[in-house]
């Protein structure tokens, strides 16, 4: 073997990681060698494009083969290099939070998508009512929705009043620190709470919220990256998996206001049963959308 085919080149670092990640059956193998690799060598992940053949230093290949080692064991990458992107957003992450999925980004567009017809039926209406909308993330963790939202909502409408809550204190931080990256630190009222609990009287136009909807049956049978690195508060919900949405659904009933929106992530599995709480609750106009992921109701 040639001298110049032993490197460890950037190359042939991505190749090897590739496929040894792609072994122990991660999904996007190349792409978190790449996340992974850019970290250790602080560099953007873009950037190894055109570092192909330069060989990382004896420093950056250790930290690289820790992180090679913790993510072949389960550890997720984000948790490794302490962010996501989420709605073109870097978002701080740590094991207080979950690590927000592309998927809730649905949520956040069907949030701004709400906001826009309520604003449309606002320059509609004649009356005297207030041009400010109340906004509400419930269960914020890293504070992904509501910092999407509150970096979006001005070229809909003018003034809007964004609440997060969560139950956890830690989380709480980090969503914190995220709102303050993201420059809308001031546009968000943090509150520590079950649920609405420490809300006071307080409605919102818009209740979202991607909950804790696990059951304690597929809690136990999560893959091991979820479920020994994610927090456990924000996955599980109880035996049946639908017992935060119950109590979600009937509170959030309680505070909505006339021609507002509640819109809820969900697993496909349980659309139909979240449907039959809905009903119980007395929600109007429930629809499933985004094959079952998100659902939609008015009061
Ligand atoms: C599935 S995570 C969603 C995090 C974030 N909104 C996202 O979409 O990436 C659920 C969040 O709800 C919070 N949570 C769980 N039970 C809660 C409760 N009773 N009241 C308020 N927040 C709660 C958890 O701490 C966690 O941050």
């Amino acid at each position: 073997m040639s001298e110049q085919a032993e490197k460890w080149t950037v190359g042939r670092l991505l190749n090897w990681t590739s496929e040894f990640f792609k072994n122990k059956g991660i999904e996007n193998p190349l792409l978190e060698a790449q996340i992974l690799l850019a970290k250790a060598m602080q560099i953007k992940r873009i950037e190894l494009y055109t570092s192909f053949s330069s060989e990382p230093s004896e420093q950056e290949r250790t930290t690289f083969r820790e992180f090679v080692k913790r993510r072949g064991a389960g550890e997720p990458s984000a948790y490794l290099v302490g962010n996501k992107e989420f709605y073109s957003i870097s978002f701080e992450v740590n094991s207080h939070v979950l690590i927000p999925r592309p998927e809730t980004e649905q949520l956040v567009l069907e949030s701004l998508d709400k906001l826009k017809i309520l604003a449309d039926n606002n320059c509609n209406d004649n009356s005297n009512s207030s041009n400010t909308k109340y906004f509400c993330d419930v269960g914020t963790g890293s504070g992904a929705i509501a910092v999407a939202v509150a970096k979006n909502y001005s070229r809909i409408l003018k003034s809007l009043s964004i609440t997060a809550i969560d139950i956890s204190p830690e989380a709480l931080d980090v969503a914190q620190l995220n709102a303050k990256s993201a420059g809308v630190l001031g546009n968000i009222d943090f509150v520590l709470s079950d649920l609405f609990d420490q809300i006071g009287d307080k409605s919102f136009d818009i209740i979202a919220s991607n909950p804790p909807y696990v059951s304690q049956d597929e809690y136990d049978n999560l893959p091991v990256d979820i479920k020994n690195y994610e927090p456990k508060i924000a996955l599980l919900a109880g035996e049946s998996g639908t017992e935060v949405i119950e109590k979600l659904s009937a509170q959030a009933y309680a505070r909505i206001k006339s021609g507002g929106f509640f819109l809820l992530e969900i697993s496909p599995m349980i659309a139909e049963k979240v449907k039959q709480i809905f009903i119980g609750t007395g929600w109007n106009n429930i629809q499933i959308l985004h094959e079952g992921r998100i659902t939609c109701c008015e009061k």
